[in-house]
Order: C-alpha cells, then sequence, then structure tokens
C-alpha cells in the first residue's frame, strides 16, 4: 500500500507525509491528505469499539506510530421521530457530537492532529479558536504533553469551552478582535516560531474529523440521502464529504448523500457566495450571531466546503438567530438533547429547507449536531431565564406546580 501524501487542490503539487506544511508552498491553496483505498471491510473494523480509531485503515497514521486518544468518537445517532414532524421531514438522525470527550467534534480531529504532532517532534501546538478546538486541543495536548497556545476572540467564546481550555493548562490569550484576525495572527506565529499549528487548515486534522461519516454508515446500515452540518471555518463540511467519498472509493459503499451547509445569518459569506454565484469568497468583515462557535467571516477552508456542496448536488442555507435559539430549545424539550447554538444550525436549516419545498418531504437526514448544551450556559439563562425562586416550604413549592 502506498503511502499517505499531501496534495495541493489547486496545482496539484504534492509533499510527503513528513513536512510540515498547511498551504501549497507554490500557489498557496488549500492541501488535501491522499490516502490510497484500503482493502478492508466494515465487518473487519466492527471487530474494533465503535471509535475514530475502528476505522485505522483509513487514517493515514502509520501502524507503528503511539496513538494519543480520549476515546473519541463512537457518539450516538438518534432516531428522533417527534423532532422530523416538527422539522417537516419523514426520518431526522442527530449525530450527537456533544457526546465526545470535549463534548465536541473536534476530538476526532485532534486525536489525529496531535498524535502527528507529536509523530512529527513538534513539542508545542497551537490554534485560533471560536472555543471548541481550543478546548479539544488544550486536552489532548495535556495528555500528549505538549505545550498548548490558544488565541481566542476577547469576549465572544462560550464560558464552558474558556473553561476547559484554562483547565487543561493551555497558554489563553485574548485578542481584541474577531476569530479571523486571531487565526491570522496564530498561522503567521506557527510559521515563523516553529510551533505545529491545528487549525482546521491542517489536513491531517480533518482526516480524522471524517470518522463521522464511517460512523454513520455503521450505525445506520446504509448511507443516509442528505447530511446537514454547521459551517463556520468549513472544515467539518468538507471532512464529512471526504469519509462518505473514501468509502465509496473503498467498495464499502455504492452511493453518496447530499451535503447540506448551514450558516449563520450574521456569518453566512459562504452561503452569499454560491446564492449570488460569485467565483470568489466575500468575507464577512463584522460577523455576528448567537452562535458564536461558528462567528466566522473568511473561512478559510471555503473552497473544500463549496467542492462538497457541488460535488454531492447539495444544498447551503443560512438561518436567523432566532431560528437557531428557537430549535435549540426544541431539540432539548422535544428529544431530550442537549447542543450548543451552533449545533442547533442544523437541525434548523432542514425545517426551513422544508418548509419552502428546498427539501423533499420524504427526505432522510442526519443532522450533526457538533457540540453540547453546556458549552454555552450564559446564552441558555440569557434565552430561557433563571429558576424561579421561593420560600423553603411545601405550600410555597406546590403552589408553583400544576395538579396532574
Ligand atoms: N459547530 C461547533 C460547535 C463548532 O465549534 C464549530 C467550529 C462548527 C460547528 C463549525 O465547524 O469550522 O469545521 O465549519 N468551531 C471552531 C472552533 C471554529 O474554533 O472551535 P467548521
Amino acid at each position: 500500500m502506498s503511502e499517505p501524501i499531501l496534495r495541493c487542490m489547486k496545482c496539484h503539487k504534492e509533499y510527503d507525509a513528513s513536512q510540515i506544511v498547511y498551504t501549497c508552498t507554490g500557489c498557496g491553496a488549500l492541501l488535501e491528505v491522499v490516502i490510497e483505498p484500503p482493502k478492508v471491510t466494515l465487518k473487519e473494523m466492527a471487530r474494533r469499539p465503535l471509535r475514530v480509531w475502528r476505522y485505522r485503515e483509513f487514517l493515514p497514521i502509520a501502524k507503528e506510530t503511539p496513538i494519543i486518544s480520549l476515546d473519541e468518537g463512537g457518539t450516538q445517532l438518534y432516531r428522533c421521530d417527534k423532532l422530523a414532524k416538527w422539522a417537516g421531514i419523514r426520518r431526522l438522525y442527530i449525530k450527537y457530537e456533544g457526546a465526545n470527550p470535549t463534548g465536541s467534534f473536534k476530538d476526532r480531529g485532534m486525536t489525529l492532529g496531535v498524535t502527528k504532532a507529536k509523530s512529527l517532534g513538534s513539542k508545542a501546538v497551537a490554534c485560533a479558536s471560536t472555543g471548541n478546538t481550543s478546548a479539544s486541543l488544550s486536552a489532548y495536548a495535556a495528555r500528549a504533553g505538549l505545550t498548548c497556545y490558544v488565541i481566542l476572540p476577547a469576549g465572544k467564546v462560550a464560558m464552558g469551552k474558556l473553561a476547559q481550555a484554562l483547565m487543561h493548562g493551555a497558554k489563553v490569550i485574548s485578542v481584541k478582535g474577531n476569530f479571523d484576525q486571531a487565526l491570522n495572527i496564530v498561522m503567521g506565529i506557527s510559521t515563523k516560531m516553529g510551533i505545529y499549528l491545528l487549525n482546521s487548515i491542517n489536513p491531517w486534522r480533518l482526516e480524522g474529523q471524517k470518522t463521522l461519516a464511517f460512523e454513520v454508515v455503521d450505525q445506520l446500515g446504509h448511507v443516509p440521502e442528505m447530511v446537514a452540518v454547521p459551517m463556520g471555518n468549513c472544515g467539518n463540511i468538507s471532512a464529512i464529504w471526504k469519509g462518505f467519498k473514501e468509502f465509496q472509493d473503498a467498495g464499502i459503499t455504492d452511493c453518496l448523500p447530499r451535503m447540506y451547509g448551514v450558516q449563520a445569518a450574521g456569518s453566512a459569506p459562504v452561503v452569499r457566495m454560491l446564492r449570488e454565484n460569485l467565483s470568489e469568497l466575500a468575507p464577512v468583515n463584522s460577523p455576528e450571531t448567537v452562535a458564536t462557535a461558528i462567528r466566522i467571516g473568511n473561512p478559510v477552508n471555503w473552497p473544500k466546503a463549496v467542492n462538497a456542496i457541488k460535488e454531492s448536488k447539495g444544498a447551503y442555507d443560512a438561518v436567523s438567530d432566532d431560528e437557531i435559539v428557537e430549535t435549540q430549545r426544541i431539540i432539548a424539550c422535544l428529544e431530550g438533547i442537549g447542543v450548543e447554538p451552533a449545533s442547533a444550525a442544523s437541525v434548523a436549516g432542514v425545517r426551513k429547507a422544508a418548509s419552502i419545498g428546498a427539501m423533499d418531504a420524504d427526505a432522510e437526514v442526519v443532522c450533526v449536531c457538533t457540540g453540547h448544551l453546556l458549552k454555552d450556559p450564559e446564552e441558555v439563562i440569557s434565552i430561557c431565564g433563571k429558576p424561579i425562586e421561593v420560600p423553603p416550604d411545601l405550600k410555597a413549592v406546590s403552589e408553583m406546580l400544576s395538579p396532574v
């Protein structure tokens, strides 16, 4: 079997796996990991637990490399019949990425990325983040014994995520700017100071995230018609699409889903680009949304996301903050599943598409719910309010209840 390589998406220049490079040194475009489709069946891999590393043969890490892992992946795929009815489609599943060790899908990427960093001999890792990437990287860096630097947009990171980065011992630096500015800074710093960069521009990290597609096939027993994904920096939708394609290339599946990319209306440059048929992304300079995880105006992975949507004959849309918040609450109250606002965008997008006739009412959709409810407790209090306080006596409490 040939070794995995990196290939430029635009000029096809190739790099071997030991080179530390994030974008093409020739033309500046994004890089992609290319693997030879492995000869392995689902059944053979099913001897291992349902986790990211079940799919070893698809992961571009040499067999003898020590893996840095927190047993990530293997998240629940919930069938949600009440939610499907609410959204106006036949069948809806939630792939609950909040169940990962640090509470978001980022862990799938970080097990790969930090394993890679360690195997390359890096001593320090870094990222810019709207929160979850930093929470995840700081945990995996701790496990690997690496120094971790995270650069955050000041005042715009949910409290749960910040708490994680701080407790796992990362050096946390807040910049008075937005995520896009923080990412520019960390990209400059990592090249200059030899710190391994673990934002989703790093193609190795995305290799871990593609396992979500593998798990969906395993759990559902087939390829769903559509997969809805919230888009921020646009790495996840492209990673998931790559996963579905690789399963097909390896002969494990024989069809592909349509990818549905959903952005928050105040941070929707990719949706605008596709809607207006622009050839380049027009960044949003001051992105705003309650879904701070996807508050990104200049997503670096936009070419990969646009490919995923176009190649899969997929769809795209933006949802308002009101739609996001309402959907977050409905998912929690109807199905008992707690997700953070960005995660609710995928389900909100499905409901919107069904209501305007852009999605077949007969569709079967998997919505990727990317992060846990507890990530952003302040948002919850701001929409649900504080609990009612009463004196500590039976009468006062029973007056608050309705008889059954
Ligand atoms: N949902 C959540 C909960 C996220 O944290 C993110 C990204 C996304 C969706 C979007 O994924 O960037 O691959 O399109 N969060 C990043 C971070 C940017 O820094 O934590 P994407």
